[in-house]
């Protein structure tokens, strides 16, 4: 766990301390490939012992290492890695602690895209994977009594915000001699040091909060440099590196990480006691609310409790449905973590991979509605759910 050398919004602006000369924002390198003075320099970057970012755009490049400093200033790393997506930053880390042959413990309560990359890709690779509900710790403790390569969990969970106990993972993990990685996009790293909290890598969906106007799609791993320069391998292996325009957008979103989450936290925290206070709601799940069955968990490892909450509406599935479309302002939309409100049934979008009778032992309803709260007036988003309330 590196200390940083600012506070967070400082390291969001401004790096691990900045040139004193130079442009203020970054140029963006477009180039695919560089050029040298000799031959021997060519070898020498190839073996990654000069120039690391300045040789071939899939090995990195100048925009790719600015946000990865960036990244790893926020997480709390030795070191951090940007890629095309979400996904392909979660396979990376499988495919480089992972073998045929290999164990791994997933989480049963996570993004249903990962859930099926497990079950699509891993399994058939030949990884013997046990699902295990983080909730059920009897079953998790039995578990980690076997030797593990690999724990996988995510917190809050998708879409019902359920908390791992993070630091108790770990120590089960460091049990099974496994490592830790964990998925904290719901929480983003200024709601959650998840490295500190005891995970050995953190990866980020940065599609969501680290991006945070719907307008790109990335992912981020960090961890110790020795994970991380493995995990790197397999980027460069398999070719999922953004491009400079994506790296540079991104390090654009990361200076106002914090404004926007601080927001964020707040007015979920309002519309999650909305909700609970509406005749129309049969459940709200947000671990802000004591009410939430990790609220106490929440607090002991979250700074904030974040921009997501789901809940039920009494009447199930039509009645949600017919409460959705009635929405103005809030749009009927996949994703989270934009400045824009959007809601979406999680048996359509996260979770439609997942066959019913395992949803529902997730814990996810067909009436279950996922809300990503975004950066709109809290009084518009609040006036949008009540008139949409009338319509059931
Ligand atoms: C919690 C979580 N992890 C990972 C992902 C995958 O990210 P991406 O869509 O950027 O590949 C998502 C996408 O919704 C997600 O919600």
């Amino acid at each position: 766990m590196e200390q940083p050398r600012h506070g967070f919004e400082t390291s969001a602006i401004h790096g691990d301390g900045g040139a004193r000369e130079g442009p203020v924002s970054p140029s963006i390198v477009t180039a695919s490939t560089f050029r040298f003075s000799s031959v021997e320099d060519l070898a020498l970057a190839n073996a990654g012992k000069i120039r690391k970012d300045r040789f071939y755009l899939r090995y990195g490049s100048p925009n790719l290492t600015s946000v990865e400093e960036r990244v790893s200033a926020l997480e709390g790393s030795e070191a951090s890695l940007l890629f095309a997506s979400g996904m392909a930053a979660i396979s990376a880390v499988a495919f480089a602690l992972l073998r045929p042959g290999s164990r791994m413990i997933v989480q049963r309560e996570i993004y249903g895209g990962t859930l099926s990359f497990v079950r699509d890709v891993l399994i058939p690779w030949g990884v013997a994977v046990e699902f295990v509900s983080i909730h059920e710790r009897g079953a998790f403790e039995s578990a980690c009594s076997r030797k593990a390569d690999l724990i996988f969990t995510e917190t809050p969970t998708n879409p019902l915000c359920r908390i791992a106990d993070l630091r108790d993972i770990s120590k089960q993990a460091a049990r099974a001699g496994a490592l830790h990685a964990c998925d904290a996009t719901f929480a983003s790293p200024y709601n959650q040091k998840t490295l500190a909290l005891g995970a050995d890598l953190v990866v980020q969906s940065a599609t969501k909060y680290l991006g945070g106007h719907s307008d790109l799609l990335g992912g981020t791993v960090a961890g110790s440099a020795a994970l991380v320069a493995r995990i790197e391998t397999i980027r460069r292996r398999m070719g999922a590196v953004p491009d400079a325009q994506l790296a540079w957008r991104l390090e654009r979103s990361l200076k106002t990480l914090a404004v926007r989450v601080e927001r964020q936290n707040r007015s979920a925290f309002e519309i999650a006691q909305f909700l609970s206070a509406h005749p129309k709601i049969e459940k709200v799940y947000y671990p802000g609310l004591p009410s939430h069955p990790d609220h106490v968990l929440a607090r002991s490892q979250m700074s904030g409790f974040g921009g997501m909450l789901a809940f039920d509406v009494r009447g199930g599935e039509p009645t949600a449905r017919k409460f959705v479309n009635s929405l103005e302002l809030i749009a009927i939309a996949p994703s989270l973590g934009g400045v824009e409100t959007l809601i979406s049934p999680p048996m359509h979008t996260s979770h439609a991979s997942i066959p019913p009778e395992e949803r529902r032992r997730a814990g996810i309803s067909d009436g279950s509605l996922r809300l990503s709260v975004g950066l709109e007036s809290l009084e518009d988003i609040v006036s949008d759910l009540t008139k949409a309330f009338l319509s059931i």
